[in-house]
């Protein structure tokens, strides 16, 4: 790969794994399998190229309400590798840290989830957020009942820690594969001055060279944060 500039903080929308799978004549299960996969390979190699942030859109609120085999599906993919197989968790080397509302999940999946916070706390080499259960609208919500509930008045860095990505710098590059062009309730509010890419890959398809690729165009983009360039 060129010199290129690296994002901070990649956010990825993983979507198109059920359209991946029944293109092949298999279930749409098969699509989160291979998915899972991908997400462990695109993920770690982010993470050797530099990347000290990556954060995951794994389960969205809205996913939860599919239909009840599928929902299941994606369940066992939690216990696997937050329990049974966590070490492909754990040798990512990175501290760990889910964001969204868990209370609904199955009592073992949560306590499997707060384990592997605790046990990768004091990792320092990076930070991997998994998203579950989350909704942007949601989580913004909650955090202005929280400053309602404290009666505080809130600035733009005051309400930024309130979210549940409180003290993570806000993403530089958003990815989304699958084809769809939009953010589907991901890190609206730390989307501001995020760049977006997209991609017509289905997430079992997209590679470690599409991720390269997607770098490169991000280099390329001029931040300006609604400001001029000097000189
Ligand atoms: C969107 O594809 C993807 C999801 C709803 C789930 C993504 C979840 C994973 C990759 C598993 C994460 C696992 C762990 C252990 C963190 P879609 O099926 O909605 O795609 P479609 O648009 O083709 O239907």
């Amino acid at each position: 790969m060129k010199r290129i500039k690296l994002p901070a903080h990649l956010a990825i929308i993983m979507d198109g794994n059920g359209r991946w799978a029944r293109r092949r004549f298999r279930p749409r299960a098969y699509g989160h399998k291979m998915g899972v996969q991908n997400m462990f390979k695109v993920c770690t190699h982010a993470f050797r190229l530099g990347v000290r942030i990556v954060t995951v859109f794994a389960l969205s609120t809205e996913n939860l309400y599919r239909p009840k085999a599928e929902v299941e599906e994606l369940f066992r993919l939690f216990r696997l590798y937050f329990s049974e197989r966590k070490e492909r968790m754990l040798e990512m080397n990175v501290k760990i840290n889910v964001i969204g509302d868990i209370t609904v999940f199955p009592e073992d999946i949560r306590a499997a989830i707060l384990q592997m916070m605790e046990e990768t706390k004091d990792r320092t080499e990076g930070l991997f957020n998994i998203c579950l259960n989350y909704g942007a609208r949601q989580e913004i919500v909650r955090a202005v009942n929280l400053a309602v509930s404290q009666g505080r008045y809130v600035d733009d860095a005051s309400f930024s820690q309130l979210l549940q990505t409180g003290g993570i710098p806000d993403p530089d590059l958003i990815i989304r594969t699958g084809g769809e062009l939009r953010l589907s309730n991901f890190l609206l509010y730390q989307s501001a001055y995020a760049e977006l890419y997209f991609s017509y890959k289905m997430w079992p398809a997209f590679s470690k060279r599409d991720l390269e690729k997607a770098f490169e165009n991000y280099s390329l983009r001029d931040r300006r944060f609604g400001k001029v360039r000097e000189g």
